[in-house]
C-alpha cells in the first residue's frame, strides 16, 4: 500500500504543529487563563478595528497564526508574545479570514466575523492555496492523494477500541462512518472497508481529549471539533464535545450537540487529500454550528475529489442536491469581461 506525499506537506504539516505547540505550550501559556468556552470570550472584540487596543486581541492573533492566516510572530513585540493592538498585520489577517470564509472583506471584527470566529470548527488550518475562479474548493499543500499499484484503490478503516467516549456505543459509531465512506465512495473509484486491526488500517479513527501526542491539540466542549492527518490516515475527533451520532434521527440532543456524521464526512475529506472550501455550504467548509447537519456531498466537494482520483463510473454529477449550483455571478462577470476583451482585441486587430 502506497501513499505518496511530496516533501511540501511535511513542511505544512511541521508549520501547523510548531503553530500549534507555539500557542499551546509557550512559555505564557501557564499564566494565561485558559481559553473561555468555545472562543466565547472573542465576543467583546466586537467592532475592533485598526487603531484600537483591547484585552483579547492578542488571542485572536493567536487564533488566526493557528488558522494559517498569520505569522506566529507578526502583530508581536520584543517579548515575542501577540499584543492586544490591532495593527495592520492583524487587519490584513482579518481580511484574509474574511475572504476565506465568504464574508464581507471589512478588514474591521464585525458581528458576522465575530459569530463566525466563535463558531466550532475544524483543527486543519485553512491556509491551502486557491483554486480556479468558479469552483471552491481546494486541495491539501503538496497534493497528497492515495496510490496503489491496482485499481479500484482499497483502504481500509478502524474505529479505535479504546480511543472512544463512553456515551456512546463502537457499534453506532461505525456505522456513522460507514454511511460517511460510503459517500465518499459513490463518487470516486475508492473503496473502504472496516478492519478490526487497528494497528494496520489505513485510517485510524478515534476520540481524543486536550493534546493526544499528534501535535494536534484539542480544547474542550465547541471550539476545534477534530482534525486529521492524511500522511497516516489519522482522524481524530475531541472526546470532549457533545456528539450526536447523527442529527435527526431521534437520538438525545443539547444544544451544543455536534454531528458526528457531518463532521466525520469533512474529515474524510482530509485524509483523502482535500483542504477546506470557501463554500458555506459544502462539506469541506472550515466550520459548523452545533445541531447543524451538512453531511451531503456538493458538486464542489465531488469536482475537488475527481481531481485527484478521478470519477466513480457508475455516478453522475447531475444526480445530487445542489445548494452551491446556484450561479455565480462572479462567473459570468468575469466571462462578460473577457468576451469584451477578446472583442477589443479582434476589433484593434481588423484595424491596424
Ligand atoms: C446502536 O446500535 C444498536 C445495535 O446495532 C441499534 O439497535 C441501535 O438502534 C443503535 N442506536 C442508534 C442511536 O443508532
Ligand atoms: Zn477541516
Ligand atoms: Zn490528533
Amino acid at each position: 500500500m502506497a501513499l505518496m506525499f511530496p516533501c511540501r506537506l511535511g513542511h505544512a504539516a511541521a508549520c501547523f504543529l510548531l503553530l500549534v505547540i507555539l500557542s499551546c505550550a509557550g512559555p505564557a501559556a501557564a499564566t494565561r487563563p485558559a481559553p473561555a468556552h468555545g472562543w466565547h470570550s472573542f465576543k467583546r472584540l466586537q467592532d475592533a478595528r485598526r487603531g484600537s487596543r483591547v484585552t483579547g486581541l492578542g488571542e485572536l492573533k493567536r487564533y488566526l497564526a493557528t488558522f494559517g492566516y498569520m505569522p506566529a510572530g507578526a502583530g508581536a513585540e520584543h517579548s515575542g508574545e501577540p499584543t492586544d493592538a490591532f495593527d495592520e498585520h492583524l487587519e490584513a489577517a482579518v481580511k484574509r479570514y474574511q475572504s476565506r470564509l465568504s464574508l464581507p472583506v471589512t478588514g474591521s471584527l464585525d458581528a458576522a466575523t465575530l459569530n463566525q470566529i466563535m463558531s466550532p470548527r475544524c483543527g486543519v488550518e485553512d491556509d491551502h492555496g486557491v483554486s480556479g475562479v468558479v469552483s471552491r474548493f481546494t486541495l491539501l499543500k503538496g497534493k497528497p492523494k492515495w496510490t496503489q499499484r491496482s485499481e479500484p484503490i482499497v483502504l481500509s478503516y478502524a474505529v479505535s477500541p479504546t480511543a472512544t467516549v463512553s456515551y456512546l456505543r463502537h457499534d453506532n459509531v461505525s456505522a456513522v462512518f460507514r454511511r460517511a465512506f460510503d459517500r465518499w465512495a459513490l463518487v470516486i473509484p475508492v473503496s473502504f472497508v472496516e478492519t478490526d486491526d487497528y494497528d494496520a488500517a489505513d485510517i485510524k479513527v478515534g476520540f481524543y481529549k486536550g493534546s493526544h501526542g499528534d501535535g494536534g491539540s484539542f480544547d474542550g466542549p465547541l471550539g476545534v471539533l477534530a482534525h486529521a492527518l492524511p500522511k497516516n490516515g489519522r482522524l481524530h475527533l475531541d472526546a470532549s464535545e457533545q456528539w450526536a451520532l447523527s442529527l435527526g434521527d431521534g437520538t438525545a440532543t443539547t444544544s451544543e450537540s455536534i454531528d458526528l456524521e457531518s463532521v466525520a464526512m469533512h474529515e474524510i475529506g482530509h485524509v483523502l487529500g482535500l483542504g477546506h472550501s470557501t463554500s458555506p455550504h459544502v462539506v469541506m467548509y472550515p466550520s459548523i454550528k452545533a445541531l447543524q447537519k451538512r453531511a451531503d456531498l456538493t458538486v464542489d466537494d465531488v469536482q475537488g475529489v475527481q481531481m485527484l482520483y478521478g470519477p466513480n463510473p457508475n455516478f453522475r454529477l447531475s444526480s445530487l442536491h445542489n445548494p452551491s449550483m446556484a450561479p455565480e455571478r462572479t462567473s459570468w462577470v468575469v466571462f462578460s469581461a473577457r468576451l469584451l476583451v477578446s472583442a477589443v482585441l479582434v476589433i484593434l486587430v481588423t484595424h491596424l
